[in-house]
């Protein structure tokens, strides 16, 4: 339908809208696509900025995918066309259309979209996250583990967004893929700064 076309695009639009590299022009940084892993994420954010950006990204970039799967889902649209909005969203965070085409890795963003329509699960990816995350202090290894279960989670508890949670699975392990590299060989840069 032409509403769902719409929310679409504005998903992407909204997607597109790069808060790592704002918030770090906010706080006078470099833009982040230059500087540790060259993420503009939560993640590479606190390495360059500390705790205080990260956390204002990391809230933005989520909301970029909450807002529009929200107001889908409020207009009745089904559980596959929320589950185009959010690769949209997604699609504009990691493929922005203002800033070059060069963005992130969506998991924020792929979280929030989850909250309006599941947010149990949202809940248990956020544990799963930090679980791995606080054993491995790794991000990216949290981020590859978390969404690599998200579709045994949508299964288990929301069937009907399977088939979306594999999607956006898939799209987020792609775009790890050099992260995934970095860990075969044993020299991902963690959480902090990496030494230069
Ligand atoms: O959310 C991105 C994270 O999974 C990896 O970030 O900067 O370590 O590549 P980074």
């Amino acid at each position: 339908s032409a509403l769902a076309l719409l929310m679409i695009l504005s998903a992407y639009l909204l997607g597109s809208v790069s808060s790592a590299v704002l918030i770090c022009k906010l706080f006078k940084m470099d833009d982040p696509r230059l500087r540790g892993s060259g993420n503009p994420g939560a993640t590479n954010v606190y390495r360059m900025a500390g705790a205080l950006p990260a956390a204002i990204t990391l809230l933005f970039d989520v909301l970029k995918g909450m807002l529009p799967v929200w107001l889908s889902y409020y207009l009745g649209l089904s559980p596959i066309i929320l589950g185009w909005v959010a690769i949209a969203a997604c699609v504009g965070h990691i493929y922005p259309l203002y800033f070059d085409f060069k963005g992130g890795k969506a998991v924020a963003t792929a979280l929030g979209a989850m909250f309006p329509v599941a947010w149990e699960m949202a809940l248990l990816l956020i544990a799963t996250w930090i679980l791995v995350f606080s054993i491995s202090r790794v991000s990216s290894l949290a981020a590859l583990i978390t969404v690599s279960l998200a579709p045994f989670y949508a299964y288990l508890i929301k069937p009907q967004y399977s088939i979306p949670a594999i999607m956006l699975t898939a799209l987020i392990i792609w775009r790890h893929r050099t992260n995934i590299i970095r860990l075969i060989q044993g020299n991902e840069v963690g959480f902090r700064k990496p030494k230069s």
